[in-house]
């Protein structure tokens, strides 16, 4: 009999995020960076990796991790400052005079029904039909609608909004600096101010009842927005929010649909939606990953992260970190480690909207969006299926999500007349 000697075993080699494996399935890499490269210098990006929870956690809410990053990342495609970049009061003044619109009575009262208008009108197109394709026909439009009429700007430029919104996310999750991709960005970056500009006067001159009207005379602390504060902020909102509810509407249905008997019990019990939401924004996230720059040199894990040096946050990892979440790669609605009471404020257990002062202004809106889409979906049709029976892939690396879903549809019954 052969006595092998044990031998403890070499740990695999660090993933590389750049790498078509990582982005056909980031999971397995995600895992390996936790376990065993838990702060890692990325060579491709030229940035430090944060993969466990807690790094995440804390590179979000210790103010020594500034968001310094977004003056490359997002301050050329968007023309100028946006609260994403800023900090301190400047940041908590910009953010009080938007914050209202998206939380409370203003969204309750003045924009859900804008929201359910969008969501029916994009689901009558394809009622009637036994088969829709979810993304193209739904998820790409509807959120964009909703911002679009929000701010009262002319819906029939969807295709316009759709290019630009596609090609400033390109810009900001430009991994690996592709000139390309970088001058689409700049270019529909200043297609859209120049678009909004007179527009912008038209509503200093006759204000209306919509946000672009409410941005352009709100004043909170003596300040008002600028003309450059307005269309970077309306850039700004139409890239946070389009594609990433884009991406998290298509997500969800593909996790629900992917797990039958989930779908079954939110179809019957419809204060489950929004723990499907919660639970889909944690297991996939459509942001991946943000940056951030700490203002001095950081301890972390067991390493030092120098000043001014850019960090990704590994959203997708954290979100799937073992020590937090038990059974992380399962998509469960009724998991009891992730809270939906607190899942859209910024005491979340998940990272998907990230934490502390930067936290999605926008959450509550896109809890109502997916609320509302789900819902008038799940009442339109009494089955839905993958068409081709089986999910489809998720692609991108910063951001993911399915790039399409096929549905098989089967209508309700109509409504008995009385
Ligand atoms: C499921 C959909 C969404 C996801 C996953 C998401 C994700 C995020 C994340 C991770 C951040 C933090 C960025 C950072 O700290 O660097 C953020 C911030 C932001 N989001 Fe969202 N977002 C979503 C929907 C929306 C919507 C619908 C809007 C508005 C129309 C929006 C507007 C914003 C804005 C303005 C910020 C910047 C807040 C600040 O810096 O203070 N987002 N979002």
């Amino acid at each position: 009999m052969t006595v092998h000697a044990t031998r403890a075993t070499p740990p695999p080699p660090p993933p590389d995020i750049l790498s078509p494996e990582f982005a056909a399935d980031p999971y397995p890499a995600y895992r390996v960076l936790r376990a065993h490269y838990p702060l890692h210098y990325h060579e491709g990006t030229g940035s430090w990796l944060l993969s466990r929870y807690d790094d995440v956690e804390r590179a979000f809410r210790d103010p020594v991790f500034t968001t310094d990053n977004y003056g490359w990342q997002l301050e050329p495609v968007h023309g100028g400052r946006t609260i994403a970049q800023m900090s301190g009061h400047e940041h908590a003044v910009r953010r009080a005079l938007v914050a209202p619109a998206f939380r409370g009575r203003e969204l309750r009262e003045r924009f859900l029904p804008v929201i359910e208008r969008n969501a029916r009108e994009l689901i009558d197109a394809f009622r009637g039909h036994e088969r829709a394709e979810l993304v193209d026909q739904f998820a790409t439009r509807f959120p964009v609608n909703v911002i679009v009429d929000m701010l009262g700007l002319d819906r029939s430029d969807h295709d316009r909004f759709h290019a630009w919104y596609e090609a400033v996310v390109g810009f900001f999750a430009n991994l690996t600096q592709d000139p390309a991709v970088a001058e689409a960005g700049l270019r529909a970056g200043a297609e859209l101010r120049a678009y909004l500009l007179p527009l912008i006067a038209e509503r200093r001159a006759r204000p209306g009842d919509d946000l672009l009207s409410s941005l352009c005379t709100a004043e909170v602390d003596g300040t008002r927005m600028t003309d450059q504060d307005i269309t970077s902020f309306v850039s700004l909102l139409l890239s946070a929010g389009g594609e990433t509810t884009d991406k998290a509407i298509a997500g969800m249905f593909r996790n629900l649909l992917a797990n039958p008997d989930q779908l079954a019990a939110v179809r019957a019990d419809r204060t489950l939606v929004p723990a499907a939401f919660a639970e889909s924004l944690r297991h996939s996230p459509p942001l991946q990953m943000i940056m951030r720059q700490p203002a001095e040199d950081v301890e972390v894990s067991g390493g030092t992260i120098p000043a001014g040096a850019t960090v990704t946050c590994l959203i997708g990892a954290a979100n799937r970190d073992e020590t937090h979440f038990a059974d992380p790669d399962a998509y469960d609605v009724f998991r009891t480690d992730l809270t939906t009471a607190n899942a859209f404020s910024a005491a979340a257990d998940h990272l998907a909207f990230a934490l502390g002062r930067h936290f999605c202004v926008g959450a509550l809106l896109a809890k109502a969006e997916v609320e509302v889409g789900a819902n008038q979906l799940l009442d339109a049709f009494a089955e839905i299926d993958f068409a081709e029976g089986h999910a489809p892939p998720e692609t991108g690396v910063f951001v993911r999500g399915p790039l399409t879903l096929p549905l098989h549809l089967t209508p309700a019954a109509p409504e008995p007349r009385s």
